[in-house]
C-alpha cells in the first residue's frame, strides 16, 4: 500500500501544525477556517492551502455545508488521513463517513478530563497538579474517541493558562507528529491492507462492527468461536 496522504486542519498560530510539517509527514493539503497564521505556515513549506472561512457559512453556522466542502477539500488532494491541528471548527458528520476511525485530533488536557475549548484554563482551576495533552481518534462527541497517545505534564507553582498551555504544546508538538507517523505506518502494515481497514471500521451510522469482510464472515461472534 502506498503512503497514506495527510490532510492537516488548523485555525490558530500553527505551531502543531509547524511540528507535524517539521516532521517530515506526508502531508498534501492543508485546511484552514479563518485567516490566520497556520495558513503563513502551510505556505512556507510549500503544501497547498484551502482557505475555507467558517463565516461565510451564514449567521447561524451551516455545519453540514462546511463540512461538505472541508470534505470535498480533502477529497480533492486524494487524502487518506485527517489531522487536526488546532482547528477551531466542530466538524458534522460527513467527515467521519469519508474518513471513518481516520481522523486524528491532538487536545491538551489528559482526557476524559477537561473537555472542551477552555480546557487549560479549567485544569488551573480545578486546581489539578497534573495536566497534560491526549492524541486521540477524532468522532463526532468532541474530544472523545479512542486514546493513541498521552503524557503528562506537571501544573507548576504559578503558572497561568499561558505559561501552561505553552509547556503542554512542547510535548504536543513531540508526541503528536510521533502519534501520527505510527498511526499512518499501521495502516501500510499486512494486517492492516485496505479491505480490512475498511471492513474492520465500526459502520459510521450505527458503531457496528463490519462483517462482510470475508475473512470474518464464518466467525460467529456469538461465541468467539470458528465455524
Ligand atoms: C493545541 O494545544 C491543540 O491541542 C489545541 O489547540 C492548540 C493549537 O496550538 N487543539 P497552535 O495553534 O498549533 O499553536
Amino acid at each position: 500500500m502506498r503512503t497514506a496522504r495527510i490532510g492537516a486542519l488548523a485555525s490558530g498560530t500553527g505551531t502543531i501544525l509547524e511540528a507535524l510539517l517539521d516532521a517530515d509527514l506526508p502531508i498534501v493539503v492543508v485546511v484552514v477556517d479563518r485567516r490566520c497564521r497556520a495558513e503563513k505556515v502551510a505556505q512556507r513549506s510549500g503544501v497547498p492551502v484551502v482557505v475555507l472561512e467558517r463565516r461565510d457559512f451564514g449567521e447561524s453556522f451551516d455545519r453540514d455545508a462546511f463540512t461538505s466542502e472541508v470534505v470535498a477539500a480533502l477529497a480533492a488532494s486524494s487524502v487518506d488521513v485527517v489531522a487536526m491541528a488546532g482547528f477551531g471548527t466542530v466538524l458534522g458528520a460527513a467527515v467521519h463517513e469519508a474518513f471513518p476511525s481516520r481522523v486524528l485530533n491532538t487536545h491538551p488536557a489528559l482526557l476524559p478530563a477537561f473537555k472542551g475549548w477552555h480546557a487549560v484554563e479549567e485544569a488551573l482551576a480545578a486546581g489539578v497538579k497534573v495536566t497534560g495533552c491526549t492524541v486521540h481518534l477524532a468522532t463526532l462527541e468532541v474530544d472523545d474517541g479512542p486514546i493513541l497517545a498521552q503524557e503528562p505534564v506537571p501544573v507548576l507553582e504559578g503558572d497561568d493558562a499561558c505559561s501552561l498551555h505553552e509547556r503542554i504544546k512542547q510535548v504536543e508538538r513531540r508526541l503528536y507528529p510521533a502519534t501520527v507517523r505510527s498511526f499512518v505506518d499501521g495502516l501500510r502494515a499486512p494486517s492492516a491492507q485496505p479491505e480490512a481497514a475498511v471492513f474492520g471500521a465500526p459502520d459510521p451510522r450505527t458503531g457496528d462492527p463490519r462483517t462482510t469482510d470475508p475473512r470474518t464472515k464464518n466467525l460467529d461472534t456469538r461465541n468467539g468461536e470458528q465455524k
